[in-house]
């Protein structure tokens, strides 16, 4: 099977598109025929080895950590799903990932993909869902009736937050470009920030949550539009020798990689609170344009490589 490995860190040059053996199913794992996987900022930052000290990959290794298919086998011990069954979920970054034509992968970290959305579809809000229903319901227990200001709405994780945020009945501010304005208002966004021109802080105030995926000065910047005892959800980097004030309680999600949040987020879908992202669509084989395209930190909605 076609697969795209790394051999080494480094720029997009050592993202190979080449033939690897095909895999095979251990003890609780399914293999899946992969239909379509996604493009994650996490990809490029561990290829470029930004994530070296942390994370001790084996290579050669397949990156991506996203994807929806259909099972092809299953292994010992897999009693949730059977071959045929349209399934979608995430892998870790240590794990053999997604950019691949099948993939060997726990049972657990996967659910039914939903009956509504396409693979393609399906891909693009497997990770950055999991990422904001963990945050901002496990971690931030977002309510109606609550305020919350959600930077990089046009992105994918918050492009997914602010659906989320609305399905729950909270008031929603949201930072992006003015060009993507429109396309965040089409998410459920309330009020929409133009992070270039407006100063954030002055448009949104008593906020009961702020979620955090821009980093740095923004991160610094966001805790004056909290009430006190407001939460703080961040998932980029802290600036560089920040302390959170007491007044308000400062939150990192840990993301698991489990099928019980996928299938929490196939009801959101079913309900009708999730749809689709925007989404820019690559075949496998181009995945160099595709990570060098992610790394503009521009992309409006999500990149999806079609894998079949
Ligand atoms: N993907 C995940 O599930 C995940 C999990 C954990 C952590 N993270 C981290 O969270 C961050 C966001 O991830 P993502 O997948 O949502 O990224 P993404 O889809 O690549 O985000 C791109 C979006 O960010 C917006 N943006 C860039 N700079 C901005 C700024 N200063 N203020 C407001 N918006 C800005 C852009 O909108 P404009 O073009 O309008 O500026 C663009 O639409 C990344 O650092 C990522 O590593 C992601």
């Amino acid at each position: 099977m076609k697969a795209v490995e790394i051999d080494s860190y480094g720029g997009p040059e050592v993202l190979k598109f080449r033939d690897v053996l095909d895999p095979v199913p251990r003890a609780g794992e399914v293999v899946a025929d992969i239909f379509a996987a996604s493009v994650n900022p996490v990809d490029w930052k561990v290829r470029n080895g930004e994530r070296q000290a942390s994370l001790h990959l084996q290579f050669s290794h397949v990156l991506g950590v996203d994807f929806s298919g259909v099972v092809r086998s299953v292994g010992e011990g897999v009693t949730q799903f059977s071959v045929g069954d349209e399934v979608y979920g995430t892998t870790a970054q240590d794990q053999r990932g997604c950019y691949a034509e099948a993939l060997a992968v726990p049972a657990s970290q996967l659910a039914l993909k939903p009956k509504a959305m396409s693979h393609k579809e399906a891909a693009a809000i497997a990770l950055v869902g999991l990422t904001a229903l963990v945050s901002l319901d496990d971690v931030a227990g977002l309510k109606s009736g609550e305020t919350i200001l959600v930077h990089a709405a046009a992105g994918g994780v918050g492009g997914f937050a602010v659906q989320y945020a609305k399905s729950v009945g909270a008031k929603v501010f949201a930072t992006a470009s003015t060009p993507n304005h429109d396309y965040v208002r089409s998410l459920g966004a309330d009020v929409v920030i133009d992070y270039r021109s407006q100063d954030f802080t002055e448009i949104a105030k008593d906020c009961d949550v702020v979620y955090e995926t821009v980093g740095g000065d923004v991160q610094a910047r966001s805790v004056s539009v909290l009430k006190p005892g407001g939460r703080l959800v961040y998932i980029t980097k802290a600036p560089e020798g920040f302390v959170p004030p007491d007044h308000i309680e400062y939150l990192r999600p840990k993301v698991p990689r489990d099928g019980g949040h996928m299938a929490v987020i196939t009801e959101l879908v079913e309900k009708g609170a999730i749809w689709a992202p925007e989404i820019t669509e690559m075949p496998l084989d181009q995945i160099k344009r595709a990570h060098e395209l992610s790394a503009t930190e521009h992309v409006r909605g999500k990149i999806v490589l079609t894998v079949r």
